[in-house]
Order: structure tokens, then sequence, then C-alpha cells
């Protein structure tokens, strides 16, 4: 039989901390990157190693980060740190709340809430390491070329790990040391439980360090080790927001390169955005100055931009979608939509339809092969297939209080400016005249004019407007011609 999770005993995910180099109301782990929080993504991390138990210890902004941790990880046990500061605190009270549940035994891994580009390839790398070498703590390291404010890795004549000397409390020498600690460990249960027991707060901070482990897990007769990775993104964190858009950057220059490699055209990657939650076909087209965010989807041969926005959009097969701002929208194959289109929730465009320039559209499901191709808004409305929506046209789908909607069927061509007053119903393969204000159901195959007859008043320029240029022109116009008509009256 198969366990149901290979993974190591627990991961304690540290999230207590004020970062208060971020300057804002809300909490540093909460800030985003990539579509997701920084917390979400070490969470998402810790979860791909299939922990058996999954805790996050919390305490500053205490209320709100254990909201969006529930919302995110219902699973996840929520620990809070007591008044003894430090990161050894912070694993102690994890690791007796953990304990209370089941007795760990086994890998316990520690990570960072605000270290968000951290892969869950990394941290099995690291868990595999330290079974694989029987360590009592093996630490994730790199080596940096700037280590200033890092805790040092120290390591004996023959290389092995001896400890960790945090920044303030070390040497001028050790402080030439650039390898150093990102805070990521898997340590043995047992060895971690007894060791925190004997940490003290006798240091230049008056916390309780967690590297303080290694040093008593070796003289406790333990291995201790290292796990170097090259990748210095993978460790780093984000303490205010210059970095957390250098680290946002970076994830999404490893996104946009992810999907390249997957088949994916992406034309400019610095001007292309994509969230992480974000899925695209082979054969997709992205054009300059595009952004995907949430549960964007994009099937094959689609084109999407330039100057694109989009949210939670499904895009089907060859659909194109140019200049345009949307969310919660749908696009059937083949369909085309932009430039200058903004798509609200509730649009869904069928195949080969068509939603064109200056476009706005909101709870609106449109058939197959329908067009609405310039300049309009269509909301809370049903519209069939084939039908073709003339320019300007409007559904009046609010009465300033309460919200209706708009049937029309399948076949049906609409005049230039026609305006649905809502609730109403217009059946298939009727016509609109331009300027229609249609109030009353249309039946199917019927012509729908609302306009009165126009009436050209002779000479009314020459007589309100006189001395002006509109009547300079008029005077010449009617003079140079012969045959003017006394009056006319037109449309019936
Ligand atoms: C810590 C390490 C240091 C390492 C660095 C990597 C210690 C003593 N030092 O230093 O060796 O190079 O991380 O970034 O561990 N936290 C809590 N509770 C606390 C204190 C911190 O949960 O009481 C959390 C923070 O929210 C943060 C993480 O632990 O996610 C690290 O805390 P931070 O204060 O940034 O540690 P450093 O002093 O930078
Ligand atoms: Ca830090």
């Amino acid at each position: 039989m198969i366990p149901e999770n290979t993974g190591p005993a627990a991961v304690i995910v540290l999230a207590a901390g004020a970062g208060t180099r971020m300057k804002s109301r809300t909490p540093k782990i909460l800030h985003e990157i990539g579509g997701r929080s920084m917390v979400g993504h070490a969470l998402l991390a810790a979860r791909s190693v299939k922990p058996r138990q999954l805790a996050i210890v919390v305490r500053h902004e205490r209320d709100l980060v254990a909201r969006h941790v529930e919302e995110l990880d219902p699973a996840a046990l929520i620990v809070d740190q007591d008044d003894i500061p430090g990161t050894g605190r912070a694993v102690e009270v994890a690791l007796q709340a953990l304990d209370a549940e089941e007795d760990l035994t086994g890998t316990v891994v520690v990570t960072y809430g605000d270290v968000p580009l951290l892969s869950g390839q990394l941290l099995a790398e690291l868990v595999a390491t330290h079974e694989r070498e029987a360590n009592a703590v093996t630490v994730l390291t790199a080596d940096l070329d700037d280590a200033t404010g890092y805790g040092r890795i120290l390591r004996g004549e023959d290389g092995t790990v001896t400890g960790i000397r945090e920044h303030k409390d070390a040497s001028d020498a050790e402080r030439l040391i650039r390898e150093v600690n990102s805070g990521i460990y898997a340590f043995d249960a047992a060895v971690l439980r007894d060791a925190l027991a004997h940490v003290t707060t006798d240091n230049s901070q008056g916390e309780k360090y967690l590297t303080d482990v290694l040093g008593l897990a070796r003289k406790a007769g333990g291995r201790v080790a290292a796990v170097v990775t090259a990748d210095r993104w993978q460790v780093e964190g984000a303490n205010d927001r210059v970095q957390l858009s250098a680290l946002g950057a970076e994830l999404n220059r490893r996104i946009v390169e992810a999907w390249m490699r997957a088949g994916v055209t992406v034309v400019d990657p610095a001007t292309t955005w994509i969230d992480s939650s974000v899925t695209l076909d082979e054969d997709v087209r992205i054009l300059p100055n595009t952004q995907l965010h949430g549960d964007t989807t994009v099937a094959r041969d689609a084109v999407v931009g330039p100057d694109t926005t989009l949210t939670d959009v499904t895009i089907g097969e060859g659909a194109k979608v140019t200049r345009t701002h949307g969310s919660g929208a749908v696009i059937g194959a083949g369909a085309a939509v932009g430039p200058f289109t903004y798509l609200r929730p509730g649009t869904v465009l069928g195949d080969t339809g068509k939603i064109g320039a200056f476009y706005e559209t909101k709870n609106v499901t449109i058939g197959r092969g329908s067009k609405l191709s310039h300049l309009g808004y269509a909301g809370d409305a049903e519209i069939g297939e084939d039908t073709n929506i003339g320019c300007g046209n409007i559904t009046a789908n609010y009465d300033g209080e309460k919200k209706h909607r708009t049937v029309i069927g399948s076949g049906v061509r609409t005049g230039s400016n026609t305006v649905f007053v809502a609730p109403v119903t217009v059946g298939d393969g009727a016509y609109s005249g331009a300027g229609a204000v249609i109030r009353k159901d249309v039946p199917a195959g019927a012509l729908a004019v609302t306009v009165a007859a126009q009436r050209n008043a002779e000479g009314w320029v020459a007589a309100n407007r006189p001395g002006t240029r509109s009547a300079e022109l008029a005077r010449a116009a009617t003079t140079d011609s012969s045959s003017t008509p006394a009056s006319t009256e037109e449309g019936k």
C-alpha cells in the first residue's frame, strides 16, 4: 500500500514578523506578486512536498493574516506566537501545537511566509538530501555578493557546517563569509524539540534564535549539513516594496519563459505579465503590453494583445482579442474582440462572434456568429445566433432602480442607434430601423421603426443664423444650383 502522504511530518511557515519596511496598512505577507500573496506562494510550495501537517505562525496583524490563510489553505494549522521574540520561539510554539495534534517524528521543514520564489522542487530536494544523509539539520544556503544582514554559515576546516552566526553577532572576519542562511531548513523533529528547549535569548537582539539549533544539534552528536542553491531568487525575501517589485519581475520572467518553452509565442516578455494561475495552450500568441490575471485561460492559436488586460477570462481556440480590458468573460472559438473593448463580468461571446470597437458589455450571452461591431453597450441581455447589432446600439437596462433584460433572437438585423428599453424581446429574423427606440416587443420577422418623419425647414439658416459661415456657404450652394426644390418631406 502506498501511504497517502509521502512527504515530511510537517512544514512550519514563519509569518509572525511585522514587516515595517513595507510601510503599509496591509500585512507584508499579504502583498502580491504574480497575482498571489507572498504567503500564498509560500503555502503552495509547502503543500507541494505533501507534509502530513502544515502550520503557520502568526502574530502581527494576526486576524487579517489568519483569515487570508484560512481562505487559501483551510487545513493549515494557525499558531499564535507569544511575547517571546525570535524565529526559534516561533518554531517552538508551532512544534508544541503540532505535537498536541500528533506526536511529531521524522522531518520538520521550516520556511518563511515572505520568500515567494521558493519552489516546491527545491524544498523537495532539501527534504530528500536531509533524509538520504540522515542529517539532524539540513539548512538551505546561498552564496551572495552582499551578505549584509544575513546569518552567516560557519564551516569547519573539513567544510562541514558547524553553525550559523547572525550578522549582528558576527565578528569582522565572520562578516566576510558570503554563504548565508536562507532561513529554510529540514530538521529531525526530536533534535529540534530538544535543542529548542536549550535555546536562550542571550544575544545582541534578545531573541530566541532558531539558528542556535544547529550548534546544539552538532554538540548532541547530530549531523548538520547544507544544501547550497545557485538560484538566489529562491531564498530571497521581500522586506520593502523595492524588493517586492524585483521579486515580482523575476517571478514574471520565469512564468513567461516557462510558457515560451511550452510553445507559447510571447513577442515582448518585458511588457507581458502573466499570473502564476493563468493557463495557455500551445501556439497561443501574446502581443506586447498584455497582462493576463487570475483564472484566465487561452486556447490554441488564439492571439491576445497588444495592450490587453484580462482577469478571469476564458478565450477559445483561434480567437483574437485586441486592445481589450476584460474580466469574468468567455470568448468563443474563432471570435474577435476589440480594439478598445470593455468586457465586464458575465459576458459570454459565442464562437465566431464579434464585439468590436468601443463596446461595453456586461451580463450578456451572445450566440454563435453574432456581431456587435461598433460603439455601444450591451448589458443584461441575451442575443441569439447570426444576429447583427448595428452601430451604436444600446440596451437601456436600468430604470434608475432596477435592471431589466433584453432578449434578442437569432438572425436579427438592427439599425444604427437602436435603443432597447428593457424589459423587451425581439423575435427571430426581426429588423429595426436606424434610431429606433424599442419599447414594445418586436415579433419575429417584423421591422420596427419609431422615428418621426423628417421635415426640412428650407432657409432656416439664412433666417436664424445670418452672417455666419454656414449662412454664407448655404447661400453660395443654393444660388449655384438651378434646380433647388422648394421644400422636401422625407421618410414615412
Ligand atoms: C533570519 C535568520 C538569519 C537568516 C535570515 C534569512 C534567525 C535568528 N536568523 O534573520 O540567519 O539569514 O532570516 O532571511 O533565524 N519570524 C517569526 N517570529 C519571530 C521572528 C521572525 O515568525 O519572532 C518570521 C518572520 O515573519 C520572517 C522570518 O521569521 O518570515 C524571518 O524573520 P526575520 O526577522 O526577517 O529574520 P532575520 O533577522 O532577517
Ligand atoms: Ca528577513
